[in-house]
């Protein structure tokens, strides 16, 4: 049996140890869960393993012989083993849960000069807002990519227009529900740069599986680069950041062959805006009320993208959808 045992744990070690199991921790809040983490895997794995050994033997060992039709011999219970065996238990997921706590407790914690940023999520799109970065007109930042710096810790205040959704970056390990009506807030310093994916983990209705987006994390110059050539974009709009605006926004949603995006919540773009002149696009985009598609329901496209994006921008992508469809001749 000891040698059994041996030969099962060192192939399990290879698998456990060789097999990358989690993503690419990513921030000071990942180190943290993913001890957590392990601790916890490990002592399931031991339990386990002592259980299923122990029961495996007593199988093994007590099992009747051929022909042996006899009842069992009457045992009625064990006082010292059912005190261990409830005492024990009792022990470790006390333990865990303190260091749990203490765990979760930590990975909230967050300094004074953290940046706050605002997450939006509504039915199929995430949208990102900088309070504390003026672009024109006084509006806050607001984009559909997440852009942040190194290093430098983020409060993420959390809310949903509509349905429940769920904030996540694999990477960062952090993972909060947007709940409408309320602010939820997570914490993240992400000490990796790259590019992580922003993923829906809360289904949400038909666009659920495209609901995604992404995190930049850039240095403290790249960053501040990011928001003055932002600051410039939503000053001077155009077809480019059109493009880029209709990817991070309408995609999940829509078919735009020009984007290549294949969502089919909302009517396919390729087909019902042929013809159509810029008037009819805007109104569409900023009062999605006004002229229902035939075939889709009222209510169903986010009426607040004429609050969230300057003019300019609204303007970029107009003209955007016109040049996509082959429209845009005036
Ligand atoms: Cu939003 Cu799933």
């Amino acid at each position: 049996m000891t040698l059994v045992g041996v030969a099962v744990g060192a192939a399990l070690a290879i698998v456990a140890v060789f097999i990358p199991w989690l993503p690419d921790a990513a921030s000071e809040q990942a180190d943290i869960i993913d001890s957590v983490y392990w601790v916890v895997t490990i002592i399931c794995v031991v339990v386990f393993a002592v259980v299923a050994g122990v029961s495996a033997y007593a199988v093994y060992k007590f099992r009747a012989p051929p022909g042996d039709m006899d009842d069992g011999s009457p045992i009625h219970g064990n006082t010292g083993l059912e005190i261990t065996w409830t005492l024990i238990p009792a022990i470790l997921v006390t333990g865990i849960a303190v260091y749990s706590g203490v765990a979760l407790a930590q990975s909230e914690e967050f300094p004074p000069d953290r940046r706050t940023i605002e997450v939006t999520a509504q039915q199929f799109a995430w949208t990102f807002t900088y309070p504390n970065i003026e672009v024109e007109g006084g509006r806050p930042l607001t984009t559909g990519e997440l852009v942040v710096e190194i290093n430098k810790t983020i409060r993420f205040q959390i809310t949903s227009k509509d349905v429940i959704h769920s904030f996540w970056v694999p990477q960062w390990r952090m993972k909060q529900d947007a709940v409408n009506g309320i602010f939820t807030q997570t914490t993240v310093t992400p000490t990796q740069p790259g590019t992580f994916p922003i993923i829906c983990t809360e289904l949400c209705g038909l666009g659920h599986a495209l609901m995604r987006s992404q995190a930049r994390v850039l240095s403290r110059a790249d960053f501040d680069a990011w928001v003055e050539e932002q600051k410039r974009l939503a000053r001077e709009g155009g077809s480019i950041q059109g493009k880029e605006l209709f990817t991070q926004q309408c995609a999940s949603c829509h078919v735009l062959a020009d984007a290549g995006t294949q969502g089919e919540v909302g009517p396919n773009l390729d087909e019902a805006l042929q013809g159509v002149d810029a008037d009819f696009i805007l109104q569409s985009i900023v009062d999605p009320s006004a002229e229902i598609a035939a075939g889709y329901q009222d209510g169903v496209m986010p009426a607040n993208f004429g609050e969230m994006f300057t003019d300019p921008q609204l303007d970029g992508l107009v003209e955007y959808l016109l040049e996509a469809t082959g429209g845009g001749a005036q």
